[in-house]
């Protein structure tokens, strides 16, 4: 990495905002990552978090660190996110924000040229009808109460195309992106915003394994990000904080763009 980046922000553990006191926040995904982070920071500014995860222990144990429920779902079964939505309702009295995060990009989806239609479809399944099925769940909810923030997770591959495809991934969150903006201006008066988050790429573990062993994979993305180094998860959970905040009342039907400057860079400083 070369040693002119923009340091990420600490602040983000040291956060004394407490924009969300009485919100209920249903995460999907809570378990890990970019959920995880998102989590975390909700409930440091006072939501009660339903953590969301289908790995039990992972879920578990975050909501257990947050002082929240976890529900164990597939985001892909209606009945269980139903289940979600409700726990959140009967246990806090209100569905506020959801986080619609859970998402999935296996090695099996590649090139166009090499992945397959079940490689295709589980994809859309987990990252695409997911975010369907959650929206639906937590509308009646928010319609209700007439007060309500949806963040879906999309990404930066929905507004750029990359040589090194994940074809059904980059799809589903194209998909993502024009949903959320749709149900953001259906719902508009009735006191509900719907955003897409599109992040670029976070520091997980995963990523960085996968980057120690192949150093030149990483050197290709970070050639592209003008910032030179990938975000970390606390930098996209505070973006989840604003948007899910009343800091955020017109911001709706919007592409949140979190990449460190990716999407509007043609060259990169050296
Ligand atoms: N990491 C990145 O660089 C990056 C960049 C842009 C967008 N995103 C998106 O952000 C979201 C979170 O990514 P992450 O990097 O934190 O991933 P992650 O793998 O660290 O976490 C994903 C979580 O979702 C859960 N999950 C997977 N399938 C599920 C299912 N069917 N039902 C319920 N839970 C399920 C996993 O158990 C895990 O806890 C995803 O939608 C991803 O596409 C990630």
């Amino acid at each position: 990495m070369p040693d002119n980046t923009i340091a990420s922000s600490e602040s983000a553990d040291r956060i004394v905002c407490r924009r969300l006191v009485g919100r209920t926040a249903v995460i999907t995904g809570a378990g890990s990552g970019i959920g995880l982070a998102a989590a975390r920071r909700l409930a440091s500014e006072g939501a009660h978090v339903v953590c969301g995860d289908i790995d039990e222990p992972t879920g578990k144990a975050a909501a257990k660190e947050v002082g929240g429920i976890f529900v164990p779902v597939d985001v892909t079964g209606a009945d269980q996110v139903e289940a979600l939505f409700k726990a959140a309702q009967d246990t806090y009295g209100s569905v506020d924000i959801a986080f619609n995060n859970a998402g999935i990009s296996p090695p099996e989806d590649d090139s166009i040229l090499e992945t397959s239609l079940e490689a295709w479809k589980r994809v859309q399944e987990v990252n695409l009808t997911s975010v369907y099925l959650c929206c639906k769940a937590a509308l009646p909810y928010m319609r209700r109460q007439r007060r309500g923030s949806i963040i879906n997770t999309a990404s930066f591959v929905a507004l750029m195309g990359a040589a090194t495809s994940q074809i059904s991934y980059t799809a589903s969150k194209g998909g993502v992106l024009a949903m959320s903006r749709e149900l953001g201006v259906q719902f508009a008066r009735e006191g509900i915003r719907v955003n897409a988050l599109c992040p670029g790429p976070v520091n997980t573990p995963l990523l960085k394994e996968l980057f120690a062993k192949d150093p030149e994979r990483a050197a290709r993305r970070l050639v592209h990000i003008p910032v030179g180094r990938f975000a970390e998860a606390t930098e996209i959970a505070a973006a989840v904080a604003f948007l899910a905040s009343d800091d955020a009342s017109f911001v709706n039907a919007a592409e949140f763009v979190v990449d460190g400057g990716i999407s509007g860079a043609y060259v990169t400083p050296l």
